[in-house]
């Protein structure tokens, strides 16, 4: 297969993991035989120091003429403190999603039973746990109108959600819980929120199009302290942007270390993959960052555009180089293994394990 994708390494270890990944895909390409055609693009700080934008005309071109955008991080913390910055690397990712129509961001949670001692949870809790965060990603209070008094002592975020935004993820999650165990939580604030008693009106109506899904709801508040309680009564988790955006980084811990996951944002047309956690700028080029959320989100990119297998043999990959421990120090402080030698190690096993598995075959 021949393949277009844009890379949007961005900023902070942004390009070190991308570099992992693209490492793999390349052990993909060797494998299986395909041709990827990489167009690398700004976006984020590096942007703004280059061009002043976020998101510079250019790059928006690149990712539409690409079929998938594989991204790194974004975010500098000379913007975060500043809040008078007329221009934050963030608006570049925001402004990507729009742009792009990717109102679904599927943000998927394993926890690897070598890691389960790694979790600030105790083991009985989190082994086993599997679960998946359908997050709206194009509405709500991050898109909504934003204002400020003239004087500055007065300031508004709307949160708007129409029911078609609704709906549309809605059926992705649907038919995510009803090939997974067939349960759909749906996140929100209906005691408070008239934008979720939306939510609750249209996701019940759409429940009824899947009876063998078992739907139900929990208050945020509630959910957030479920998913420390009991993070594996959860299936699918369905959410509007601005709880998604908390609750995925409260679920990324219990899998233990954020570094390990992926995500994927998609729309009509266009896709999206990248790592959930930030652009870590203490920990950018030291070589230590862990390249496993970047690597499976080009697992995920593989099985967006039909590639199963490639995409099975790079999560059984990592499996391996996990249960080896080789890990970056996130994962085990006492090893020696950093961001380059997790990629090799997780890009020659792509290739050995397919070898194995194609002479099994025979
Ligand atoms: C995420 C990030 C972004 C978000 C930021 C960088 C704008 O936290 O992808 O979760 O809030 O959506
Ligand atoms: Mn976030």
């Amino acid at each position: 297969m021949e393949l277009k994708i844009a890379l949007l390494p961005g900023d902070g270890i942004g390009p070190e993991v991308t570099e992992q990944a693209v490492k793999c895909l390349h052990a993909v390409e060797e494998a299986f035989n395909h041709h990827f055609v990489f167009t690398e693009a700004h976006a984020g700080a590096i942007a703004i120091d280059h061009t002043g934008d976020p998101l510079p005309e250019a790059t928006l071109q690149v990712c539409k003429e690409s079929k998938v955008v594989l991204f790194g991080a974004i975010g500098d913390p000379k913007y975060d403190n500043d809040p008078s910055a007329k221009v934050r690397p963030e608006q570049g990712l925001l402004k990507l999603r729009k742009e792009l129509g990717l109102f679904t961001n599927i943000r998927p949670l394993k926890v690897y039973p070598s890691l389960v001692d790694r979790s600030p949870l105790r083991p009985e809790k989190v082994a086993g746990c599997d679960f998946t965060i359908y997050r709206e990603l194009t509405g709500g209070i991050y898109f909504g109108k934003k204002t400020l008094s003239d004087d500055g002592t007065v300031a508004s975020d709307l949160c708007e959600y129409s029911e078609k935004e609704i709906g549309r993820i809605a059926h992705m999650a649907f038919k995510a819980a009803k090939a997974r165990n067939k349960k759909l939580t749906l996140i929100d604030k209906a005691n408070v929120l008239e934008t979720s008693r939306l939510w609750r009106k249209v996701v019940t109506r759409i429940g009824e199009s899947y009876p063998e899904v078992a739907l139900d709801f929990l208050f945020v508040d509630n959910a957030a302290m479920q998913m420390i309680l009991n993070p594996k009564q959860f299936d699918v988790i369905l959410t509007e942007n601005m709880f998604g955006d908390i609750i995925s980084d409260e679920a990324s811990v219990i899998g233990g270390s954020i570094g390990l996951l992926a995500s994927a944002s998609v729309g009509d047309g266009h896709a999206m993959f990248e790592p959930i956690h930030g652009s870590f700028p203490e920990g950018a080029g030291k070589n230590i960052a862990n390249p496993i959320a970047s690597i499976l989100s080009a697992s995920m990119l593989l099985d967006h555009v039909g590639l199963a297998e490639e995409a099975a043999t790079v999560r059984a990959a990592v499996d391996k180089a996990i249960e080896k421990n080789v890990v970056t120090p996130d994962l085990n402080p006492d090893g020696n293994y950093g961001t380059d030698q997790v990629g090799d190690f997780i890009a020659h096993s792509i290739v050995d394990i397919h070898e194995h598995i194609s002479f099994n075959d025979e």
